[in-house]
């Protein structure tokens, strides 16, 4: 599985007439397997290195690299696209297609052979508890169902690196929770390697091994909290005294 690592990123852009510096010199790491969050207040520049990450946007400065530990350390940034799948705010599911041809789609641009495709697309639709509803049309399913399709379009592709730039944010809270623990299992049982942003301190803390918080523009990281929960029934603990110590923790960064 990969390491990312990013390396004094700065970045700036043209507001008119000046140039107007969003971050500079933003250096993390995030481990093989583990997950991350970043999380800062809004215009930060979280989706802006979210961007840069999966290779949608250029950097001023800087460098991203995905390092792979079990094969000798070959650097795979030129193989990006290959190992990372992005999970945008909305599902940006297409509205013609059913549930199991939007998740087929990313195949549809690849070399794979039609059973490979199936196979593929099924287990992405069991891993989000969506094969029953393989059939339906978008407009069919409800917000929660729809980013839960999102997600398997997003691992049909067996990637090994998820970004994922608040993906829940546009949700009922109970449903939000249900999918963060929905998440959490998968990037456990898959080992992925996650790099999420949001504005929830609570969903940081639910989801991460680790959460990096963001100041204010020029934007820097001025805080990093190890989060370590108890695991119940499959699902993160979030009733117990470390997860909300960690959320008093974050929210005094933040002020
Ligand atoms: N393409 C762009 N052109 C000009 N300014 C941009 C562009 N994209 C982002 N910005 C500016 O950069 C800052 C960071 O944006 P963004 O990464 O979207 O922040 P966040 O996701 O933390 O809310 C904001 O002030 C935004 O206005
Ligand atoms: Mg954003």
């Amino acid at each position: 599985m990969k390491t990312i690592e990013i390396q004094q990123l700065s970045k700036s852009f043209n507001s008119g007439k000046m140039l107007l510096p969003v971050f500079y010199d933003i250096t993390l790491t995030v481990k093989s397997g583990e997950f991350v969050s970043l999380i800062g207040p809004s215009g930060a520049g979280k989706s802006t290195i979210l961007k840069i990450v999966a290779g949608i946007d250029a950097p001023d400065s800087g460098e991203i690299k995905f390092d792979n530990n079990s094969d000798n350390g070959r650097d795979l940034t030129s193989n990006r696209k290959a190992i990372i799948s992005y999970v945008p705010q909305h599902p940006a599911l297409m509205p013609w297609l059913t549930v199991f041809q939007n998740v087929r789609f990313p195949l549809e641009l690849v070399k794979m052979s039609k059973g490979d495709m199936i196979d593929n697309t099924l287990k992405a639709l069991e891993l989000v508890d969506m094969a029953a509803y393989a059939n339906l049309l978008p407009h069919q399913l409800s917000g929660g169902m729809q980013q839960r399709v999102s997600l398997a379009r997003a691992l049909v592709s067996g990637p090994e690196v998820l970004l994922l730039d608040e993906p829940f944010s546009a949700l009922d809270e109970v449903t939000r929770s249900n999918l963060q623990q929905v998440l959490w299992r998968i990037c456990k049982s898959l080992n992925l390697t996650a790099l999420m942003v949001t504005h929830s301190i609570s969903e940081a803390v639910t989801l991460s091994d680790r959460v990096l918080v963001l100041s204010n523009k020029p934007t820097k990281i001025i805080a990093e909290n190890s989060i370590a929960l108890p695991i119940k029934n499959m699902e993160r603990d979030t009733s117990c005294l470390a997860f909300f110590k960690s959320v008093q923790d974050i929210r005094k960064c933040l002020h």
